[in-house]
Formats: C-alpha cells, structure tokens, sequence
C-alpha cells in the first residue's frame, strides 16, 4: 500500500511538468480540423504513402461479409476483437522477437483533452481500416483519425449529461467502436446506439437500447455482423434486467431481444424464486462484445453477475443466465445453449471478458473451443457447438451458507486459475488494514477471518466477515485475452486482491435506477493491486508461463505471427512479451496509464501498432488523451510518465474537460470552499470509487462512516496525497478545487 502511495503521487506530480521527452522532435505540428483542435507530433511526413493502402476492400466500408470478418487480420483491424473470432491475433510479422526492441513512435495525437478527468477510463481498443483509425474515448467521444499522419479528420462530440453519474457503476468507458457498410457504430453511456456517416462523423440514425432512468448504461463495443448491430446494457448493480439486442445496421430498428434472465414460462425461470419479482432485477446484463461462429450461426457472449451483487437471501436458486456464457443463433436471438461458470453469485463474479474462439489440436483432432477468463480467475474452454467443457470442470462442492443460499457446488476448471484463489496472509492484513481505517469513531472494525473463493459470504453485521479472493474487480475483469492459433498459446491479464463484504441486516429494496447492491465491500483491496500476465498452452490446458506484475495487468493481450504479446501497464507502458518464454522485449513508455488494448494493421506497407494511453478511473492511473502510433519506422521516443495530460493544455488547448486549475499551492484547510463549485468536483473525480453519494462502491471506501472524512483538513490531506488505494490529485486538482470538494465532502456528505 505505501508503494502503491508514493508511485501514484509521483506520477500525477510528474504530470503537473509539461514534457514530452526528447526523441520528439521530429517536427511536432499543431493541426486544425473544423470544429476541433488536436496536437500532434509527427516523425513522418504527412501525405507518404497513402497509395499503398491495401487494394482488396474498397476505401467506403462494405457491407463486411462472414469471411471477410472472421480472416485473420492482416491489413486492417475490421472489429474491436480484430476479427470475429475475437481472438485479438494478427497475421502481420514484420514485426518479430527479433526486432521488437527497435519499435517506435510514428506519432502521437493527443484527442483534444476528451476524457482527460479521473471519472473516465480510456479502455477502446482503436479500430484500423483503409489507414484510417476509429477510436472512441471514454467520454463517448469518437475520433477518425489518419494512421499516416496522425491527424484528426473529424470528431463526434457525445455531449453526455453529468447526471448519468448516479447510474454508471465503474467509470465512463467505451470499449471500443463497430465499422460496416459506410457506418461507424457506437454505444453510449446514456443508453443510445449511435451511427455515424463513416466520412464526417454526422449521426445517420440513433436509437435507444435501455433508459439511464432504470440503472442502464452502455459500455461495449457493438458488434457488426451479418448487416445487423449486436448490443446490449450492463447495469447489473443497479436492479437491472440484462438482454443482448440486435438491430437493423441501416435503419436502426430493434430485429430481436433476449433477456439474459429468462421470464415466466421461458427455460431457465425455475432457477429464480416463483414467490417473488428478483428476477425483473436479476442482473446478468452485458460487458463486452460478442464473438462469432459463421458456420455455426451462432453469437457468443458473456453474461455480469445476478442481482442484487452481495445479497443471496432473496433469490434461492442458480440464478440463470447470470455469470454465465450464452450462446444465441445469430438470426432469431434463440438460445441455443449456456453454461453457468457460477452458480448463485454473490461474489460479484461476473464474466466481463469478452469470449474468444479457440481452435486448438487436442488428443489428435481439433477441437472448435470458445474460451472466457472469469472473475473468478479460472479460464471456462468449452465446446462452442454444444456448451460442453473441453478439459474437465467438475461440479464440486463448497462450503455452505444457509442465510445466502449458496449453491451445493460449483464448477470448477481443473486447468489451473491465472489469479490465485486463496487469501494469503499479505492480502488478509491488507484486508484488515482497510476494515481498520475504515472503522466508525468510536468503533474497532471486527476481526476478519482468511476465506477462500466460495467461502468468503458477505455476512450480516455482528458476524466475522471472511475475506475472499479475487475480489469484485477480478481475476480478469474487462480485458480482453487473446489466443495465437498457431501457436495455440492463450494470453490472460489479470489482478489478484482481496475483499471481505457484509450484507444490508435487512433484504435490499429494489428502487428504480438506484444503487441495488445489497451489502457493501467494507474492507477492499481495490483494483490496482498486484497483476498477472498468464500464457496457456491450449492442446494441454497447462500453464507455460506467467509474469508477476506489482499493479494491476489492466489492459488486456493481444498477439501477432511475430510470436509477440502485447500488454499496457498501469504505471504508462505498453510492452511487448515473447509469446513463448515470457521474456520481456521491449518497454514504452506512453506517458499515461496503458489500460486499453492495441490494435495492429499495416499502413504504406508496413506493420504498425496503435494504442489509446489515457489512464483509468478505477486502476487510479494517470489518466491522459494519447493516441499512439508505433512502426519499425517511427522515430518518436519515450515521453514522461503522467506526462500526456498536460501535454495537451500546454499546448493552448482551451479542453472544457480539462482538470487542472490555476493554481497548485496546497490547499489551504481553513479556507471556506464553494460547495456547489465542490459538487461538481465530486462528481467528475470521486464518485467514480466513492458513489454519487460517497456511498461507497467499486473500490472506495463508504465515505460517511470515516472519521478523516468529517473535517476539511482530513479530505484536504487524503485528496492532495491520496494513500491506501486512492490516487493523489494535488497534482490534477487546483487548490480551490480541492478546498471545494473538502466543503462539499464535510458539509453535505459527512455532516449533514
Ligand atoms: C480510484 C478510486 C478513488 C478515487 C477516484 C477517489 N478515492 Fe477517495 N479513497 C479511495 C480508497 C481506496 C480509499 C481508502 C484509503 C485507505 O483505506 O487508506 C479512499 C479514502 C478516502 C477518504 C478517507 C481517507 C482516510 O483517511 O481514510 C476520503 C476523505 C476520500 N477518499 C475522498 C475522496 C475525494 C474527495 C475524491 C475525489 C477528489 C476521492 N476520494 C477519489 C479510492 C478513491
């Protein structure tokens, strides 16, 4: 923890210096396009070798065919997985193990300051097609811009309102955009599905998939296949009822939905309660894009944990199709089969991680597998055609709970988990340091017992909590994995923490669109706690490597025929891995946090890498607006950590979202803030861990029961330096901003 304390304040100070490092000098320019500004530096000429764009698909994006995006990328990156396959692998290997280390910036761009405060997580994984890249940021904001020279050629503007704070759970995201006939396809956070003109961004139709005003919220990147969009909301913390939908992609109009929880009379009812309406608010809603299987006719994709998250007493049963992989026919939205990872969650083990094709020789034939990294930090490789595990995964019996209702057993993979699943002695003590700090004046936090994975149950107050690992942020959580078919190798990122949770003392009411936990995680580990980098061998099921990060691996895999891994670091660098052995070959630094995923493609006949640096609002990382482009050719070099956000406002940007204030004296703790000024503050740094109502939620402690909360000099203190999980934000934050938050935190959150 203090690591993790003084590396978080040196990197935000770091940010405060405007610096892009030597190496840049390759003729930075300042470009203009209509109705945005963007700077970017170049290390190439702009207007060289458009002409060698790929001849084989024409420049306006077709209605994209089942071949054409289930090929093996190679020129172009058509779909947020690569291909429809999902599987995040390139054909291109120009770049190799042998020259990976000579890999450079051809240009950075910075995306006009959108996304830049700490509310937002810049997690898309850019889209590349004819030279021109698609990006979204996680203000919803999307950006074409020109992979030859880095310059912008338009911007969409999502204007979204701040009220959608009280219902977006885990930081303003967007995963990533769709592409098809002419079409650039967005979901938004305030529910809507967007699509733009492919030429100049202008919206041709939107339409709405579910309201903000009951809980919902849009994250993934839409899937374009077969002329229609698949998407669906995810809002499993909020009393929702999670659906996969698929539209017309030329008119927007809804084709079909399904309910990920079944309804009355539909297979899959009886594992709810016939006494009660728990299911209308079951959760099981959808992070992230589905994967594909042509020939099977079939969509595959990942279901968020039942509802309410910690609270089990009301909804006896399995619970389907939460924390589940369900398989749909791509025309009629039928279910065709599911398998339920776990059972009766109440764990918040929900299934974030998009589902990836594995083809793999297994005992002499092939098997055709989809595999899912799990919060629960086991892989579920299953049989894509009948749902059936490929390796075996017993039921097996866990420790029981009467008050929670758990399930009798669970399965679990008998490949081993990349994320441990018992609580060790650093992590219980880590534990019972958050439950210490966390204790009401007046009050000793309860002893908290070691737990496991199962046997870990929120418990109701009065009882010993039991901590649990991984906790709610995973084992893998939203990062994508990815699978070398030639190799057979798999690539898993993923975190290992710990948590202990309680229940409410009474059953949770549901209330619409508000907050539907049903207990809290009291003492938390958070999510920027120590990372794993995993590699499979696929035809074994064996681990061949892994790699031991100090934070988090919060970005996701991708891999290359150049038999390379590439992965962004919390601390600011995308580094590039021997698929292999493991062995680290080259180190970027891209000045912030590298939580998203790269994409690779080819551009004037060469490979090339491109990769969002813009931090994340629940790793706590430096957050920033950089879009890079890396090549053998480039000449850009490393910048400074946490230098990206400042880059952009000292280059005369005049960025609404911009974070820094005028003044970076401290703040001075007798000084009478502006609490409406402070409200806004709040909402834009803090609620993202701490709730709309400094509640409490993904990572932030509940606010109204902590004594340093209470005065002005305490929250001073802990937002100037931040400490135990919390990033520092003396650096990010004027001194009036902060004196602000302090006034609003003491005088309508603590105090009133
Ligand atoms: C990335 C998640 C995150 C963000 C963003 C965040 N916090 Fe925190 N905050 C935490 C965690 C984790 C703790 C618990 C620290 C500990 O246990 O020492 C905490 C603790 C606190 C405390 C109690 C300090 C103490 O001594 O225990 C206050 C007050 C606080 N935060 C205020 C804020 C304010 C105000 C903001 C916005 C400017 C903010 N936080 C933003 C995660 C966050």
């Amino acid at each position: 923890m203090k690591v993790a304390r003084r590396w978080l304040a040196a990197a935000l100070l770091l940010g405060a210096v405007a610096l892009l490092a030597a190496g840049c000098g390759g003729g930075g320019s300042t470009s203009k396009t209509e109705a945005q500004t963007a700077t970017t530096t170049a290390s190439t000429p702009a207007g060289t070798s458009t002409s060698d764009a790929p001849a084989a698909l024409p420049a306006t994006f077709p209605a994209f065919t089942a071949d054409q995006l289930s090929a093996v990328p190679g020129d172009n990156w058509l779909t947020n997985g690569g291909s429809i396959t999902n599987d995040r692998f390139s054909s291109l290997a120009d770049v190799d193990t042998s020259n990976v280390a000579n890999l450079r910036g051809d240009w950075i761009t910075h995306l006009s300051g959108s996304g830049l405060a700490s509310k937002y997580s810049l997690e898309g994984q850019p889209i590349a097609y004819n030279g021109t890249l698609y990006v979204p940021t996680g203000a919803d904001d999307v950006f074409a811009v020109d992979a030859t020279t880095g310059r912008i050629k338009w911007t969409y503007r999502a204007h979204l309102p701040d009220s959608l704070a009280s219902v977006v759970c885990c930081g303003w995201d967007n995963r990533g955009v769709a592409i098809g006939d002419g079409r650039v396809f967005l979901g938004q956070l305030d529910g809507t599905l967007v699509a733009l003109d492919q030429n100049t961004g202008e919206v041709a139709w939107r339409s709405s998939v579910a309201s903000p005003k009951d809980g919902y919220t849009v994250t993934m990147a839409p899937l374009y296949y077969d002329g229609r969009i698949y998407i669906g909301p995810v809002g499993a913390e909020y009393g929702t009822r999670g659906r996969m939908d698929a539209y017309d992609a030329t008119t927007g109009r809804r084709v079909w939905r399904f309910w990920n929880v079944p309804g009355p009379g539909e297979a899959g009812h009886e594992t709810w309660p016939k006494d009660n309406d728990e299911w209308k608010h079951g959760g099981a809603t959808t992070w992230n894009v589905p994967s594909v299987d042509p020939s099977l006719g079939l969509i595959y994709y990942s279901t968020a944990n039942a509802g309410s998250d910690f609270d089990g007493r009301n909804r006896a049963g399995d619970n389907l199709y939460s924390a589940s992989i369900v398989a749909l026919d791509a025309t009629s939205g039928r279910i065709r089969w599911h398998y339920q990872e776990v059972h009766h969650d109440i764990w918040d083990y929900d299934a974030p991680s998009p589902t990836v094709l594995v083809d793999a020789p297994i005992n002499g034939t092939t098997v055709h597998g989809i595999a899912q990294p799990q919060k629960n930090g086991y892989v579920y490789f299953l049989d894509r055609a009948t749902g059936k595990p490929v390796f075996p995964i017993p039921e097996t019996a866990v420790p029981q709970n009467a008050i929670q209702r758990t399930a009798k057993t669970q399965p679990i993979p008998t490949m081993k988990p990349f994320s441990p699943t018992k609580v060790s002695k650093q992590q219980l003590k880590a534990v019972q340091a958050a439950a210490d700090a966390a204790a009401p004046r007046g009050t000793k936090a309860p002893k908290i017992q070691a737990g496991s994975i199962y046997n870990g149950w929120g418990t109701l107050p009065g009882t010993p909590p039991k901590a649990y690992t991984p906790n709610n942020a995973g084992g893998d959580n939203w990062p994508p994995s990815s699978y070398n078919p030639q190799s057979h190798m798999y690539y898993v990122c993923s975190q290992s923490s710990a948590t202990a949770s309680t229940l409410t003392p009474k059953v949770a009411a549901y209330r619409r669109g508000r907050i539907y936990f049903g207990g809290q995680l009291f003492a938390s580990q958070g999510f920027n706690t120590p990372g794993l980098l995993t590699a499979y061998d696929m035809t074994t099921g064996r681990i061949v490597w892994q790699k031991h990060f100090p934070r988090s691996c919060y970005s996701g895999a991708v891999s290359t025929a150049g038999n390379l891994v590439f992965v962004g670091r919390n601390e600011g660098q995308l580094e590039a891995y021997n698929g292999t052995t493991g062995e680290k070959l080259w180190s970027f630094q891209t000045g912030a946090g590298a939580n998203s995923t790269a994409a690779v493609y080819r551009v004037g006949g060469r490979e090339r890498i491109a990769f969002l640096a813009g931090g994340n609002a629940l790793a706590g990382t430096a957050h920033g607006d950089s879009l890079w482009q890396f090549s053998l050719d480039g000449t850009l070099g490393q910048v400074r950590a946490g230098s990206s956000a400042t880059a952009i406002q000292h280059a005369g940007e005049s960025s609404k979202t911009k974070t820094g204030g005028e003044s970076r004296s401290p703040a001075d703790t007798r000084a009478v803030g502006d609490v409406a000024a402070g409200r806004s503050v709040f909402s834009s740094n803090c609620s993202v861990c701490h709730g709309d109502r400094g509640q409490g939620g993904n990572g932030g402690p509940n606010l109204t029961t902590i004594p340093a909360a209470r005065t002005v000099a305490g929250v001073v203190k802990q937002v100037t330096n931040g400490g135990g999980g919390m990033p520092a934000f003396g650096g990010q934050l004027s001194a009036k901003q902060i004196s602000d938050v302090a006034a609003f935190v003491t005088r309508t959150i603590t105090n009133k």
